[in-house]
C-alpha cells in the first residue's frame, strides 16, 4: 500500500516539486496534498499543474492563536488521509499539539549540517564562522526546533567568494537530491540515514 504524503510549503516549493516528481509509479509513496500557509505561495500553482490537490490555511487568519491555526491544519489535511508529512520550506513553528499527532512520520529539510546552525540565516552564519563546508539535513520533526533524528545529509564546499545567496543556491541543488532519496527510503520504513 503506497504511503500518502502531505507536503507543507510557504514559498516557491522547489523542494515540494522535487519530492512530487520523484514519486513515480514504482515509488512506495504518492503525493496526497500540498498545503500552504498563504494563497500567495508560488508552489501552489506548481502543485496544481501536476494535478496535486492543494489546500491553503493562512496563519494570519488566526492572529497568533497557534492552536487554532493547527486545528485548521488538521481539518484541511484530514480528508487527504496523509501517512507522512513533509515540511518543505514551511516557515511556521509547529507546537507539540501538531507534532505529536504525526510523531515518527513528519520530516523537515533544513539548510545546514545539523546540529550546526539550527534556526534561520544558516548560510550567512556558516560563512561568518569561516566554515569550509555547508549543506542540508533531513530530519524527523520533534518538538525541539531542528533537532530530531537525522535521516540524511548532503555536503557542499564553501568558497572564499561565496555570499549567502551563492551558497544557498549550491545547497538547494543538494536539497533537491537529498529529500527525495530520504523519502523513498523512509516510506519503506527504512530509517537508515542517506549521506550524499
Ligand atoms: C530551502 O532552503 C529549505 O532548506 C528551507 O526553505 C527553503 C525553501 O525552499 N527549509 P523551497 O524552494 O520553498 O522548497
Amino acid at each position: 500500500m503506497t504511503k500518502r504524503v502531505a507536503i507543507l510549503i510557504s514559498g516557491g516549493g522547489s523542494n515540494m516539486v522535487s519530492l512530487v516528481d520523484s514519486m513515480t509509479s514504482d515509488h512506495p509513496a504518492q503525493p496526497a496534498v500540498v498545503l500552504a500557509n498563504s494563497d500567495q505561495a508560488g508552489g501552489l500553482e506548481k502543485a496544481r499543474s501536476r494535478g496535486i490537490p492543494t489546500e491553503v490555511v493562512d496563519h494570519r487568519d488566526f492572529k497568533g492563536d497557534r492552536e487554532a491555526f493547527e486545528k485548521a491544519l488538521f481539518s484541511a489535511l484530514e480528508p487527504h488521509r496523509p501517512d507522512i508529512v513533509c515540511l518543505a520550506g514551511f516557515m511556521r513553528i509547529l507546537t507539540p499539539l501538531f507534532i505529536d499527532a504525526f510523531k515518527g512520520r513528519m520530516l523537515n529539510i533544513h539548510p545546514s549540517l545539523l546540529p550546526k546552525y539550527r534556526g534561520l540565516n544558516t548560510h550567512a552564519r556558516a560563512i561568518e564562522a569561516g566554515d569550509t563546508e555547508a549543506g542540508c539535513t533531513v530530519h524527523e520533526v520533534t518538538p525541539e526546533l531542528d533537532d530530531g533524528p537525522i535521516l540524511g545529509q548532503a555536503r557542499v564546499p564553501i568558497f572564499p567568494d561565496d555570499t549567502p545567496d551563492t551558497l544557498a543556491a549550491r545547497v538547494l541543488t543538494q536539497e533537491h537530491k537529498l529529500y527525495p532519496a530520504v523519502l523513498r527510503r523512509f516510506a519503506q520504513g527504512d530509517r537508515t540515514p542517506v549521506f550524499l
